[in-house]
């Protein structure tokens, strides 16, 4: 067996090393996490922790750290910045790269028509974030009733609760949430109760929505959909490529606005620079967070200037958003990702990793699918007649791999689901080793009857 780097620590180091691990159970529960990893830092794809293991991160932190870690170029501009002004707050000062970024973000806002200009408003999480696309909806069109999609996840606070339906762990115990959230049936094909294809998945969908305006919410008393271009924490689900475009024909129909929560799938997770740049339908508020500034919190809206205008001041905002150090890494983010080419690089890999891991995954017992687009690939396990799913198995691909020194997580509803996550620049070598690495771990699954340690914590 090889040695650990822990084996041969001196006393002093390892001494240390306790102190760090002891202080692990101050950490509330909440915060449950799969691995007892205390990192000391990062670089490109990888992690080290305190003992100096390296583990190839197909987290991404949860698909944020999209530039990879600590990109020298981001941790310059965040030092830099941080040097100059850390905090210069929004209601009362404006700051340089505040101000870059509200030119150069909203150019970058999908299916703006000749002479339209976006306009963007920042705040610091996802959820925040989903909150305030809520807000603009309801406070411009003056409906009330916003329909999300089942499987959907938009964070934690309440109203994001309210609109989150992908696994009760995230809302149950915490009713009554915000009302005139109505759900209808994202088109998830594996699992679609009419047949598994993307026509009938789609003809599910829509026909659920008519049948909620016909018995549950005037279509003219709603103000938005809220929909997620792939599904994230519900399971990595690729929707048919008609269905966002219906959506938007269906929204035109009744005056609703589309917005699209692009936190997961966002800043070139699938290959472009939004994932709703995939299909033809424009979203009329974009929401985006994550990798946004490559793991500095900052999140926000876009939205056409003349919707986001309706927002009279002081009906939204916030202290801390838009926060100088953050937007100087948002930027820093966007010219990387330029400069780099990693919108190509996440195509290119994402067709490698979903081809490599379907030629690996092929024939291995619970596998039901594998599926992605870009660098967001999901293997889901479930029995191929009933489609029960196997979460025991998801969590024992997770924990075989960390063995070997690959992070991955799960997602789905039932934890079913295994998403890989790199970054963008992550490399052809990197690819086929994490390939490999999920190949042997499904082997020694398959060696060992299935028999696996429970499923961790989606
Ligand atoms: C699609 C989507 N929306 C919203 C959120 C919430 O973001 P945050 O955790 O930053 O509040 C997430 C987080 O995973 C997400 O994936």
């Amino acid at each position: 067996m090889d040695q650990h780097p822990s084996d041969v620590l001196t006393a002093d180091q390892a001494g240390d090393r306790e102190r760090w691990l002891a202080r692990r159970s101050r950490v509330p529960a909440v915060w449950a996490r799969y691995t007892d990893l205390v990192v000391e830092r990062g670089e490109g794809s990888w992690l080290e922790t305190i003992d100096g293991e390296r583990y190839l991160d197909y987290t991404s932190g949860i698909g944020v750290t999209n530039t990879g870690h600590a990109h020298p170029r981001v941790a310059a501009a965040i030092a830099d910045q941080a040097a100059h002004v850390i905090h210069a707050q929004q209601n009362i000062v404006y700051h340089k790269p505040g101000l870059d970024l509200h030119e150069r973000l909203p150019r970058t806002m999908p299916g703006l028509a000749d002479g339209e200009e976006a306009g963007v408003f920042l705040s610091n999480s996802g959820a925040e974030a989903v909150e305030a696309a809520v807000k603009l909806a309801r406070y411009a069109s003056r409906r009330p009733a916003i329909i999300a999609f089942r499987g959907g996840f938009h964070g934690r606070t309440h109203a994001a609760m309210a609109l989150t339906s992908s696994g009760v762990k995230f809302r149950g115990h915490f009713e009554p949430l915000p009302g005139s959230i109505h759900h209808a049936p994202y088109p998830y094909v594996l699992r679609n109760p009419t047949g598994r294809t993307d026509e009938a998945a789609l003809v599910h969908s829509l026909a659920a929505l008519d049948e909620l305006f016909a018995t549950l919410v005037h279509p003219d008393d709603v103000a938005a959909f809220l929909v997620e271009p792939i599904l994230g924490e519900g399971g990595y689900v690729v929707p048919p490529d008609g269905f966002l475009p219906a959506l938007r024909e269906v929204a035109d129909r009744h005056g609703i606005l589309l917005i699209a929560d692009e936190v997961q799938t966002g800043i070139g997770r699938t290959g472009r620079m939004w994932a709703t740049e995939w299909y033809d339908a424009r979203p009329d508020i974009l929401v985006m967070a994550k990798g946004l500034a490559s793991g500095m919190p900052l999140s926000g809206i876009m939205a056409r200037r003349e919707l986001l205008q309706r927002f009279a001041p002081g009906a939204h905002g916030g202290t801390y958003g838009g926060n100088a150090v953050a937007c100087a890494a948002a930027l820093a983010t966007l010219d990387v990702i330029a400069a780099e080419g990693l919108l190509d690089n996440a195509r290119r890999q994402g067709e490698r990793l979903l081809a490599g891991i379907r030629r690996a995954a092929a024939g291995h017992h619970g596998v039901a699918e594998v599926r992605g687009r870009g660098l967001m690939v999901g293997i889901e396990f479930a029995d191929p007649t009933t489609l029960a799913p196997l979460p025991e198995l998801a969590g024992g691909l997770l924990r075989e791999a960390f063995d070997r020194r690959l992070l991955l997580l799960t997602c789905g509803t039932w934890s079913q689901v295994v998403r890989v996550i790199p970054p963008l620049v992550t490399t052809d070598t990197e690819i086929d080793s994490a390939v490999s690495i999920i190949g042997e771990a499904l082997a020694a699954m398959s060696a060992s009857g299935g028999a696996t340690p429970p499923a961790p914590p989606g």
